[in-house]
């Protein structure tokens, strides 16, 4: 089997051993893991300060805590098939130094670092308790050689990447616009980002932590469209590849 099909399959057979690092990382049974898996989406929008911005560039930082892990979880164990579009697409992108920017538990991260083609990979989260439990993960998987955990993108020391993946973030941040001339900035002519949106707080809100102001998304949009061009890919409709224009 071809290295990218038994990655693939990994996941779609156990989300990379997601539910044993969640046990061994917060010393926890299966039967509470469950329940902590079911009642993750509610507890965290139950957290969320609302439309107060700075409160919400604390919110991930801060307060979400161990709710997040459940609630990124429980969304890549019940949508493997969307998660492992994902996958397929990073796998005809990624190549050499990736930056995996907002990596959450790690699952493109990790599948990166499994691939021959790519040389290191940089996972950036604002998020402590992401981080760690990441680490843990690499351990188990084999993969820590290949994979350096930071806060911010400044803290890599990398001026230029091969590939950004910046997977379902851009809708957390308070300026999104602001991002993606980071993006440009530690691109070369040949780095592809691979980048999606939502910004739409939900119909019941149920996404309350998802930024969706006229303004902000107009400005993110200029941004998007007069430094980068799009890179057609067949994969999925909702994240697309861009290099720089
Ligand atoms: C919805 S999760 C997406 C995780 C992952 N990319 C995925 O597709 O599963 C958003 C992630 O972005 C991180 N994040 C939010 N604001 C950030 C920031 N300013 N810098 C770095 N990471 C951030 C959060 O901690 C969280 O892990």
């Amino acid at each position: 089997m071809k290295k990218d099909d038994f990655i693939l399959k990994e996941f779609i057979d156990n989300a990379f051993d997601l539910k044993s690092h969640l046990m061994e990382f917060l010393l926890i049974e299966e039967v509470d893991l469950d329940r902590f898996l079911e009642n993750a989406k509610m507890d965290l929008a139950n957290l969320h300060p609302g439309n107060n911005l700075s409160a919400a560039e604390d919110f991930y930082k801060e307060i979400v805590g161990d709710k997040h892990l459940a609630d990124l979880a429980a969304w890549h164990i019940s949508s493997k098939d969307y998660i492992s579009d994902t996958l397929k697409l990073q796998q005809r992108f990624s190549r050499n130094l990736v930056l995996d920017f907002g990596g959450g538990i790690g699952t493109h991260a990790l599948a990166n670092a499994m691939s021959p083609n790519v040389e290191h990979v940089f996972f950036v989260d604002i998020n402590q308790t992401n981080r760690n439990f990441v680490e843990h993960r690499a351990k188990k998987l084999g993969v820590s050689d290949k994979l350096t955990f930071c806060k911010t993108i400044k803290e890599t020391k990398i001026s230029r990447f091969d590939t950004i993946v910046c997977l379902d973030v851009l809708e957390h941040l308070s300026d999104p616009a602001f991002q993606l001339d980071i993006f440009h900035e530690i691109m070369g002519p040949n780095s592809i980002g691979l980048f999606n949106w939502y910004f739409y707080k939900g119909e019941k809100n149920e996404y309350p932590f998802h930024i969706d102001d006229e303004q902000i998304v107009e400005k993110f949009f200029n941004t998007l469209q007069s430094k980068f061009i799009e890179v057609f890919h067949p994969i999925l409709i909702t994240t697309r590849s861009y290099k720089k224009n």
